[in-house]
């Protein structure tokens, strides 16, 4: 049934690759990772240095925009993104409709989705205008939303934006501060979620963001193609490990339980997984990861939090894991998920909220990455081929004559 003589006839070329281990799907100067080496620059600067030097907002300008803003710049930019932090004040009716116990990530797929019928004056994909502005909405509103979200999950008032405050402060503000008493966001706190946001904000062509550029190469709107990346992102072999690793460790809950547990890792029938650990890309040690295990203890410090239990588990099951001989074998280092989680439960969240912080993140690569395929003059729809393995062709059988 497998044709592949007359598929190479039809196109000169096929490649079978299931799961594009080996297959570029585009071109991009957005992302660069050399797994090998644990390199991961944004437009051609190091992770480290944009995390330890530079903000959120900044990131984001830079990757969408392709440097990082001088003064007037970044002035300006603030200003395009505060002015559209309120989201349309139907919206806030919109998530009366969901039960209070749905997943978080489940209400973001649709609020986004939904976003296109609120700002139909953003969605027409070939007016540059149109384009930046939907992106401007989106990078300032997710944070509204995803806080939204949160608070609807927990029975809570929403609280509206503080644009006086960053980005991650008023995002802060908006899940914890409640009407009855004042807020005061932690700074250190502040700059922790920012770096996770910074962290999160970018990876080249994952599945979500791969998700986005085929849903946005059929020329749907950008906000349902950030839908789609949402929904794509919500997977425990995606967005959702950091949700998976917590648990993870919650289950193990005792370094002493940690040999039991490689074992069963170790052990193919059980089909579990070490969450937080394994990359695609990266056979070396995912350079986020150190970021994120940096920032955890500055986190925890801070809010006086000694000898974390968790994050004993964690540590004990990091050095376990890169000392044994199936992982090093298979080049699995921990990811930028394996220590987020205990940031994010430290700084209140919870679990069900993880991935809705990372789509939060993501956002602004999801829409980078979606503005350079649109902007490009060779841009075609996706459409991958297949291997047919089906039925070869066969007549049609009457009901009454089958069996
Ligand atoms: N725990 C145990 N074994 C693993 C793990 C893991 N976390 N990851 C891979 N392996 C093993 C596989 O069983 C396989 O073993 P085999 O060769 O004996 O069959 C081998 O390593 C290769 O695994 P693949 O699934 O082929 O690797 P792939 O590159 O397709 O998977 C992935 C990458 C999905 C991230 C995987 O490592 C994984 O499932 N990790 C756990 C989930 C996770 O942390 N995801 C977050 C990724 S980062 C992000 O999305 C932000």
């Amino acid at each position: 049934v497998v044709d592949i003589t007359k598929l190479y006839a039809q196109t000169g070329a096929f490649t079978f690759d299931p799961g594009f281990t080996s297959t570029a799907s585009c071109e991009s100067k957005i992302t660069y990772i050399d797994g090998d080496e644990g390199v991961l620059l944004y437009r051609g600067y190091p992770i480290e240095q944009l995390a330890e030097h530079g903000d959120f907002l900044e990131t984001c300008y830079l990757l969408y925009y392709g440097e990082l803003p001088t003064p007037s710049q970044r002035k300006e930019f603030d200003k395009n993104i505060t002015y559209h932090t309120m989201v349309h004040e139907q919206m806030t009716r919109f998530f009366q409709g969901f039960r209070r116990d749905a997943h978080p990530m489940a209400v973001m797929v649709a609020v986004v989705g939904a976003m296109s019928a609120f700002y139909h004056d953003s969605t027409d994909i070939n007016d540059a205008r149109q384009r930046e502005i939907a992106s401007h909405r989106m990078i300032a509103k997710l944070p509204t939303i995803a806080a939204m979200a949160y608070k609807y999950h927990i029975g809570q008032p929403f609280v509206y934006p503080q644009n006086s405050l960053s980005y991650s402060a008023n995002f802060l503000r908006m899940c914890f501060a409640v009407p009855c008493e004042e807020y005061v966001v932690n700074p250190i706190l502040a700059r922790a979620m920012d770096r996770i946001f910074i962290l999160h904000a970018d990876h080249e062509q994952n599945a979500s963001t791969s998700t986005v550029r085929l849903a946005g190469s059929s020329g749907a709107n950008p906000f349902a193609c950030i839908a789609a990346g949402i929904a794509c992102l919500w997977g425990p072999a995606h967005g959702g490990a950091n949700e998976a690793a917590l648990e993870m460790l919650k289950e193990i809950g005792d370094p002493a339980k940690v040999p039991e547990f490689i074992a069963k890792v170790k052990d193919k029938t059980s089909h579990i997984r070490l969450m937080g650990f394994g990359h695609r890309v990266y056979k070396n040690y995912d350079p986020r990861a150190k970021i994120m295990q940096k920032t955890a203890h500055e986190v925890l410090t801070e809010l006086g939090i000694k000898d974390d239990p968790l994050l004993e588990v964690a540590r004990v099951l990091e050095q376990a894991a890169l000392s044994d001989p199936y992982f090093i074998e298979r080049k699995l280092y921990p990811n930028v998920d394996f220590y987020s989680g205990i940031i994010l439960r430290a700084l209140g969240f919870p679990t069900s909220m993880f991935t809705v912080l990372f789509a939060l993140a993501r956002t602004v690569g999801w829409i980078s990455q979606w503005k350079e395929m649109i902007e490009d003059p060779n841009q075609k729809i996706g459409r991958p081929r297949q291997l047919y393995t089906g039925a070869p062709r066969r007549d049609y059988v009457p009901v009454t004559q089958r069996g």
